[in-house]
């Protein structure tokens, strides 16, 4: 039975992480701020609320991080502020919990508990505009949002805590992630969910024209998996990028979305509108990935098609409505 650190594990992926770690038997803790708006949910962890530790505090504060990552075998460093647009109109916020708080939380490792592993949850956003597709991990960073910026020195931070201090640190960057238990309030965090909060309120999915910039979404479960193969010495200093080996327009993602809509009995529908000018200034045009690394490595590839995985994310949300979406 292993001890494993959660931060940020009342939120979307920490959440689904810790569900499938309690299933096997692991002692979970999860350290979370329960920051608004962000993606924390206690309905996220209601079916394991007994079995799971729950510290709430904040990654910024040395002693919350100290208690957390204390004995912990793997700590999962899942906590942030996820905004690409609130980092823009906040910044200091972002620069607060994106690189104070994961300075603090390997601050913390370093002084009581040095041995543990720790998986960072790193970011597409942190390479901005690709300059060739699919990207790999050598391609270079250039990050078009304070957000990305962040979670890039987040990202360093770890790395430098593995050369410098020998921890076991690594960085999984993972791409556009949907599934049950992501926040359903607003858009700024995860555009699929959106849209599927979209037809569950009978309002038209709005795709900012012509809407043909090329991703890759990774169903959540997916991403778990890859979490946890990622507990491994062969991960120890290295960055992984995951993705779907399917990349998708978003115009074709949201008719996606309205044909799930439409088997669970919504007038699902969606119009093109011109771009706001906040997304167009750090839109970063077609973005998907080579996850080669990581499946030569670990043997991983994502196995939840979209449909399947949109199927499974309206059935959650239409068991658990009233504690999604309001
Ligand atoms: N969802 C995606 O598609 C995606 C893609 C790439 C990377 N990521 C990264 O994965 C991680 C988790 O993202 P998510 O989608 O689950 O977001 P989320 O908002 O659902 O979860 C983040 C959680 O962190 C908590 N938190 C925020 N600041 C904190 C602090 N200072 N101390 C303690 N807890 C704090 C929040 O309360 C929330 O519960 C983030 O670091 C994000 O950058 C997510």
């Amino acid at each position: 039975m292993a001890r494993v650190l959660i931060t940020g594990g009342l939120g979307f992926i920490g959440s689904n992480l810790a569900q499938a770690l309690v299933a096997r038997g692991d002692q979970v803790t999860i350290l979370d701020a329960m920051i608004e708006p962000m993606g924390f949910n206690l309905a996220n962890i209601e079916e394991i609320r007994d079995s799971v530790r729950l510290l709430v505090g904040d990654i910024r504060n040395p002693d919350d991080c100290m208690e957390a990552v204390m004995d912990q075998d793997t700590i999962y460093n899942c906590a942030g502020q996820v905004s690409h647009i609130d980092s823009m109109t906040d910044p200091w916020t972002d620069i607060d919990i994106n690189i104070r708080g994961n300075l603090t939380l390997l601050e913390a490792c370093r002084k009581v508990n040095d041995r543990a592993r720790i998986i960072y949850a790193g970011t597409r956003g942190q390479i901005g505009k690709v300059v060739r597709q699919p990207c790999d991990e050598t391609h270079p960073d250039s990050p078009t949002d304070i957000y990305g910026v962040d979670k890039w020195a987040g990202e360093k931070y770890h790395l430098i805590y593995h050369t410098s201090h020998g921890m076991k640190t690594c960085s999984l960057r993972i791409n556009n992630c949907y599934g049950p238990r992501h926040q359903m309030k607003h858009g700024k965090y995860g555009i699929m969910n959106y849209f599927v909060r979209l037809v569950f309120l009978d309002q038209p999915i709005k795709v900012f024209s012509p809407g043909t910039q090329l991703r890759d979404y990774n169903y959540v479960d997916d991403v778990v998996q890859a979490m946890l193969l990622a507990n491994s010495g062969k991960a120890d200093g290295e960055i992984f990028l995951l993705g779907s080996g399917q990349p998708i327009s978003l115009a074709d993602m949201a008719a996606a979305v309205v044909a799930a809509g439409k088997e669970f009995g919504f007038n699902a529908r969606f119009e093109m509108v011109p771009w706001p000018v906040e997304r167009k200034s750090i839109e970063v045009g077609d973005f998907f990935v080579s996850f080669e690394k990581f499946t030569r490595t670990f043997g991983w590839k994502p196995s939840t098609p979209l449909p399947e995985g949109l199927r499974k994310t309206f059935q959650f949300y239409q068991e658990r409505r009233d504690k999604y979406i309001v």
